[in-house]
């Protein structure tokens, strides 16, 4: 039992009486529909809007990777943007990039892995989490064992830094009967709407806590996935670390809050804004390069004769761009020629160059610029 003589809760005690879902009808009230409401429009936008990318999955790639950045920004793994780039524009650079950087891929790798594997399989079911879970930790470890003293803490940096905020469930065959529940509810088909199921199961799998390290991070790539399984999303783009770093007091305070006092309204509420809120932001990026596109496209297409449409689309595919590629589009005939067009793309600022070692990269700044706002 977790609450004390005086009917508190006790947060150092393993919280295994946290109840299996589905959560009580009830709770599910007209305010919440009306958010959820707003939410899957925006999300419906969204996941029409990437179609409208030549190539979606380079950029889902990009934005995977900010989320990866932010996300891993909560523990404070500092890595910068520049190499990160560098590191997904080449496969070569992957190999050599610091551990932060390495960390970060993994993260990308794992929302990756993940969409795969569920392509392949079609089942949302536990071996999914596992496998996230894997490639971002680096490990073979499955779900954590009975004796394992994992806790939430209060962060370094923090108020009170060190302090316990949170036990999970501990015990043999206990994380297991509840992750079953979980998986079993998500996959049931009648009852709430995936994104209400979404959100419900994103606490719900926090609470459980299956793993060593990374639950946060598993959880987050989860709601992704869980979206595509739905067929809510058809590419796992929905930037929802960012908001949930940007707001990552009010996001634990709500966690704890459903624990704590069984508000789960509140947190619902708190997380359909986060779709929201993402979805249109997600969108206004779409637009920008999609109109960014379109301008460099008339601009470069005046100046420069050799300048088509399908180079335009290449140059936005990636922030950093090789001469090779340039190369292979234009049909270069010869590398004076090639060093003829870079110098030309330079010199009307629509790239520019940067050294690194031997390498040279080309940078699409207005791409990095619409990115990164
Ligand atoms: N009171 C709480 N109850 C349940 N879960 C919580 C609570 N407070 C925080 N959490 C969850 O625990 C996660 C952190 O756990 P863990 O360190 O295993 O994940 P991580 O992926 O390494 O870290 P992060 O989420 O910070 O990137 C948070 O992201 C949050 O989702
Ligand atoms: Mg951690």
């Amino acid at each position: 039992m977790n609450k004390s003589k005086k009917g508190v809760f006790d947060r150092t005690i393993p919280y295994n009486d946290l109840p299996e879902l589905p959560i009580a009808d009830e709770i599910i009230d007209k305010d919440i529909l009306l958010q959820w409401g707003l939410s899957s429009r925006a999300l419906a936008a969204l996941n029409k809007n990437i179609m409208r990318i030549p190539n979606p999955l380079m950029l889902v790639n990009t934005i995977s990777l900010q989320e990866a950045q932010s996300s891993t920004a909560i523990e404070n793994i500092f890595t910068t943007e520049d190499e990160l780039y560098k590191a997904i524009s080449d496969q070569t650079k992957e190999e050599l990039a610091n551990p932060a950087t390495k960390e970060v891929l993994r993260y990308r790798e794992a929302l990756w892995g993940g969409y795969g594997a569920l392509q392949k399989k079609k089942t949302f079911d536990k071996s999914v989490a596992v496998k996230i879970f894997q490639q971002i930790k680096n490990t073979r470890q499955g779900i954590r064992s009975p004796q394992s003293q994992v806790v939430i803490k209060r962060g370094q940096s923090e108020f009170r830094a060190g302090e316990i905020i949170y036990t999970p469930p501990r015990g043999a065959g206990i994380i297991e009967k509840k992750i079953d529940n979980l998986f079993a509810f998500l996959n049931q088909e009648k009852g709430l709407d995936p994104l209400l199921k979404m959100v419900i199961a994103h606490y719900q799998f926090e609470a459980i806590h299956p793993f060593i390290d990374g639950n946060g991070r598993t959880g987050r790539i989860l709601n992704l996935l869980y979206l595509v399984d739905q067929k809510l999303l058809t590419h796992p783009v929905l930037y929802l670390s960012k908001y949930i770093i940007h707001h990552k007091d009010d996001y634990y305070y709500h966690l704890a809050g459903v624990t704590q006092r069984g508000m789960w309204k509140p947190w619902i509420l708190f997380m359909l804004k986060a779709v929201e809120g993402t979805a249109e932001q997600s969108n206004q990026k779409i637009d920008e390069i999609l109109a960014q596109m379109a301008i460099t496209y008339q601009y470069a297409n005046a100046k420069i004769k050799w300048y088509s449409y399908e180079l335009n689309q290449a140059l936005f595919s990636q922030p950093y761009i090789k001469q090779k590629l340039v190369g292979e589009i234009t049909g270069a005939k010869s590398r004076t020629t090639l060093t003829k067009y870079m110098l030309q793309l330079t010199e009307l600022g629509i790239l520019s160059s940067q050294t690194d070692g031997r390498e040279v990269y080309y940078i699409n700044n207005d791409l990095i610029r619409i990115l990164e706002g």
